[in-house]
């Protein structure tokens, strides 16, 4: 029976990938800090499943403090390294240092423990690290030129793991997420506002002029690819797991409006900092060396983020 590491287990894309490995019949050692970027019950909640489960172990262990400890690496495979601060807007200022703990800190860490004992690494880094592509969709060659310090800190981490691998003959595989969404999404991410937004019936506040574009990921699809990863994946190689369902924040508030029968407060305040104008991933790459490609559009995925918070009724079922 195989049996992994996941980093970051209690969190959005975490959990989701600590479910699908135990529900394909893996065993599965998770390591999570619960760290404050949001609510710990978020967190709680998003492991509870799994924890009821006799193939998940759960250890509390922040990574930048030190690596994972001896019971986390006891019998794995592998290690899905998925622990960081994410969050483009937020890593400016005084927020930047907990960017360099948990992400280049802990990045580094986990990746001398992988080395050491041979394990293969994926790694979660960002459709960030491109900043304001010059083309798209954009390939992996392109020249990366984050735009925020967490997209420096993601890009940081890609150099940890290549210097691990030339050194020391680290096995990884580093995977370009572009804006993951689905159940369990983050608090401070797009979607999961404007859900709650509609739900509570109060404002949701677009960052400029919504016509910012992003090539939007459904979370399973995301899991998909980082298993595949896993088994199937070139030693280090870097791949874009993008969606395929580019939208703007306005063509996306209108699907959830149609979705839902409801109309969105929104209202319109200044660009972030640190935001890109537009991602589009090739994912020519990944569809070639591993054969995975994104199975659910933007409308189904943002169908099942509703449904998930109970803002719309799962088709074929009563209403009452
Ligand atoms: P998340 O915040 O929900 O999950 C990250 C988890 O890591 C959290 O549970 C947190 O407590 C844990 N963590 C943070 N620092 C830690 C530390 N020092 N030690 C141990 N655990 C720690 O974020 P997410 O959206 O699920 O993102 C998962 C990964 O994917 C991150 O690496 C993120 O940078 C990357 N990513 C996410 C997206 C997206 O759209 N969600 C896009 C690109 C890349
Ligand atoms: C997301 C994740 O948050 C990052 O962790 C990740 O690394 C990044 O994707 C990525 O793909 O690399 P982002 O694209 O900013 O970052 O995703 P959202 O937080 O969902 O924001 C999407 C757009 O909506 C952005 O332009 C943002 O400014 C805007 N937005 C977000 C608002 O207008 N209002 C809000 O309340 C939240």
């Amino acid at each position: 029976m195989s049996r992994y590491l996941v980093t970051g287990c209690a969190g959005f894309v975490g959990s989701t990938l600590v479910d699908a490995l135990l529900a394909d019949g893996c065993e599965v050692v998770g390591v999570d800090a619960f760290t404050d970027y949001y609510p710990r019950d978020l967190k709680e909640a998003a492991v509870a499943a799994a924890k009821s489960d006799a193939a998940f172990d759960l250890i509390e262990h922040d990574l930048g403090s030190g690596p994972p400890p001896a019971a986390a690496l006891e019998g794995v495979q592998g290690v899905f390294h998925l622990a960081a601060r994410p969050g483009v807007r937020a890593s400016w200022g005084h927020g930047f240092e907990p960017y360099l703990h948990d992400n280049v800190l802990a990045t580094h860490k986990v990746a001398e423990c992988a080395a050491q004992r041979g394990l293969r690494l994926v790694f979660a880094s960002s459709s960030s690290v491109y900043g304001d592509a010059l083309a798209y969709p954009t390939r992996e060659d392109a020249q990366p030129a984050p735009v925020s310090p967490y997209g420096v800190t993601k890009l940081t981490c890609e150099h940890l793991l290549r210097a691990h691998s030339r050194n020391f003959g680290l096995d990884y595989v580093a995977l370009r997420y572009f804006t993951v969404y689905g159940p369990r999404q983050r608090p401070d991410m797009a979607f999961a506002r404007i859900v709650d937004a509609l739900m509570a019936g109060t404002p949701f506040e677009v960052y400029g002029d919504g016509r910012q574009s992003r090539d939007f990921t459904f979370v399973r699809d995301a899991v998909a690819a980082t298993v595949l990863a896993m088994r199937k994946g070139t030693s280090g190689a870097t791949y874009n797991v993008g969606g395929g369902s580019e939208a703007t924040l306005r063509e996306s508030v209108e699907i959830v409006e149609e979705l839902s029968g409801r109309t969105l407060d929104v209202r319109y305040t200044d660009e972030a900092a640190g935001d890109v104008r537009r991602t589009l991933a090739d994912t020519g790459r990944i569809r070639g060396e591993i054969g995975w490609e994104p199975a659910v559009e933007l409308r189904a995925g943002l169908g099942s983020m509703l449904e998930a918070t109970g803002a719309i009724v799962p088709a074929g079922r009563d209403n009452d």
